[in-house]
């Protein structure tokens, strides 16, 4: 055997044998692993922190007037009040989706006409009105020490609001 073909059949025996380990490894993997889909839930404490953070970005982009982020980020509040319908139903025995019912219904709608409007003075009078539409909730659930306001500071420093 030339030495071209010494080399040809050591890669083939190599790949062979690694393309094996690799098929028996997800073979193995298919059957240990659990569906998370199906395992993983979310606890509302979670979610809002996630809701918080946006929370608090939706006031820096309305405050330097950037619209399409604000509107981007209340969108995101609306999609963690989604996951906690999802995944939360009945939380301590009361009906999410009516509590945030109340919440969507009037002020995170007043927040939206401003944002569209491009109205500072409104997007600031809207804001405090969802802030104290999520105390009612977390006062609700018996979270009333879980009280949210204008934030005072950027939340973050990585990202520009204007
Ligand atoms: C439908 C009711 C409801 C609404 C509306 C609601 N929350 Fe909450 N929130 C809760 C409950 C219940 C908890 C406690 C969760 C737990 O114990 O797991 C909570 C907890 C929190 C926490 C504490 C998370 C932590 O682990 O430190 C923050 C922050 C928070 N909410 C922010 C907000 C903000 C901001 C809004 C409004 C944009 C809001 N929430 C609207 C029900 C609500």
């Amino acid at each position: 055997m030339n030495f071209f073909l010494k080399v040809l059949s050591v890669f083939l025996l190599l790949y062979t044998n690694l393309a094996q380990a690799s098929h028996d490894e997800t073979a193995g993997a298919k059957q240990k692993l659990p569906d998370v889909s199906q395992t993983y839930t979310p606890g509302i404490g979670e979610i809002m922190v996630g809701i918080q953070i946006r929370h608090a970005k939706l006031w820096y982009a309305g405050l330097a007037r950037n619209w399409r982020l604000a509107k981007y980020e209340l969108d995101e509040i609306l999609e963690g009040f989604e996951d906690a319908k999802k995944y939360q139903p009945d939380f301590k025995g009361k009906p999410i989706a009516e509590m945030i019912a109340l919440i969507t219904s009037d002020p995170i709608s007043k927040l939206e006409q401003a944002i569209e409007a491009k109205d500072k003075a409104a997007f600031k009078k809207s804001f405090d009105g969802v802030s104290n539409a999520c105390n009612a909730c977390h006062t609700t659930y018996g979270y009333d020490f879980i009280s949210i306001q204008r934030p005072t500071t950027l939340p973050l420093t990585n990202q520009r609001f204007n």
